[in-house]
């Protein structure tokens, strides 16, 4: 991190408190446009709200990306607040209540992802009572498992899309039902990898796939998503994913498949969200206390796993390794070894284990990197009531309260009436 990125998060901790979020949103916009330079105008990109689904930030992002994908009725609904037309809209989602398909489908959401095909017939039922026809778009689950994924959701039983075995029953059915339009089909099959040769190959099967969904269904596909699986280095010892090196390994079969008339007019999409905005965010948190216990120099914080789950190694990782984490107060100190603990009264509430930090006194300012992803709204923030942490945008520089108050699921939402959007 350099001085002045230092000095803006300790002014940022000085001024807001802490635990404080903070995204900068020049990081978000030199992200999008490295991701241009690679894959445009061969790929669009799809931001997946559930990274991070701050509104100043989807207000920023609405203008940039071309698709929302939203995973809960709330989400969608968060899209258009932010300025994303709704026909930019998908939503996918495991667990889709009919009540939830009926608003959805209400807001003319561009893209109602299936997960099954019992969704399917209860998406047509809503759709047909509404008097619309609700374009869909097919989610599989490949029978092939891609290596060097943090998470692979395929090649197993899974909740999320229809088994690629189903593949042809699931289309039939699908086009049988008349409120439905089949636009298109979708595949995430793996997160968080670091390895571009991994990303290359998972991205073979999907194409391979994706042919053969279309020639299946007699379709020229509006959509084809491409769950991309892009990762970031949270451990030191990582080293950044190699975009570059994707597009020279994938966007040939991409371009092949642009010139084949079955795939002239469709949209290629990447569908990610850590990627993008994950390394433009920190979690500011303050030390409180400091403590010697049988030669173990503790460190104890405002923030714990009650408002960073997965830098406390709780979301999906078998061992917890140390994130990266810098003490913004004072860098240029001699190093220490600590342990860092949260507030909560739980010996399970472990930020970091003997890392080595310049030397950590009461009152400075920790920020811990890569958490502008699966931080806020990822972390159990009610357990044991501490205040929850501040969420601010740096904007060219300045720092603005982006904080949201109130729980995202209580907002209010347009029922039962069709927009008349088709
Ligand atoms: C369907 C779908 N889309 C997108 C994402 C976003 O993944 P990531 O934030 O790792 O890019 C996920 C994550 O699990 C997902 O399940």
């Amino acid at each position: 991190m350099t001085m002045a990125a230092r000095k803006a998060l300790v002014q940022v901790a000085k001024e807001f408190g802490t635990p404080a979020y903070v995204y900068d949103l020049d990081v978000v916009r030199a992200r999008l446009a490295d991701l241009a330079r690679v894959f445009a105008p061969h790929f669009s990109v799809s931001y997946a709200l559930k990274a991070n689904p701050n509104p100043t930030l989807l207000a920023s992002l609405a203008g940039q990306v071309a698709l929302a994908d939203a995973s809960s009725v709330a989400e969608v609904h968060r899209s258009t607040e932010a300025g994303f037309p709704a026909d930019r809209v998908t939503f996918s989602g495991p667990a889709k209540r009919p009540r939830e398909l009926r608003d959805a489908i209400s807001a003319c959401i561009g893209g109602l992802v299936l997960e099954s095909v019992r969704e399917a017939a209860e998406a047509n039922r809503i759709a047909a009572e509404l008097h619309v026809r609700q374009d869909v778009i097919l989610r599989i689950n490949p029978a092939t498992s891609p290596r060097h994924f943090g998470v692979s959701f395929s090649g197993k039983a899974s909740q999320f899309g229809v088994d690629e075995e189903e593949l042809s029953t699931a289309i039939e059915r699908i086009q049988s039902l008349n409120n439905l339009k089949l636009t298109g089909f979708h595949i995430y099959s793996g997160t968080n990898s670091l390895n571009a040769q991994a990303v290359s190959d998972n991205f073979a099967i999907f194409i391979r796939i994706f042919r053969r969904a279309c020639q299946l269904a007699e379709l020229r596909p509006a959509k084809l998503i491409f769950g991309s699986g892009f990762g970031i280095p949270y451990l030191a010892s990582e080293a950044e994913l190699d975009i570059d090196a994707i597009g020279r390994l994938v966007i040939p079969s991409i371009a092949e498949m642009r010139s084949e008339p079955v795939f002239a007019d469709t949209m290629f999409v990447l569908e990610m969200g850590r990627w993008i905005v994950g390394p433009a965010g920190w979690l500011l948190t303050s030390v409180v206390a400091e403590k010697l216990s049988r030669a173990v120099d503790f460190r104890m914080c405002d923030a714990g796993f009650n408002n960073h789950l997965a830098a406390c190694g709780m979301m999906g990782t078998v061992i917890r390794r140390n994130w990266r984490i810098e003490n913004v107060s004072n860098p240029d100190a001699a190093m220490h070894r600590y342990t860092l603990v949260g507030p909560l009264c739980t010996s399970i509430d472990v930020l970091a284990s003997d890392i080595e930090l310049p030397e950590v006194r009461v009152d400075d300012t920790l920020a811990i990197a890569n958490s502008g992803a699966y931080g806020l709204t990822a972390s159990p923030t009610r357990f044991i009531s501490h205040p929850e942490p501040a969420e601010i945008v740096l904007i060219d520089g300045a720092a603005r309260d982006a904080t949201e108050r109130g729980s995202p699921a209580e907002k209010p939402v347009v029922r039962d009436q069709h927009r008349g959007c088709r």
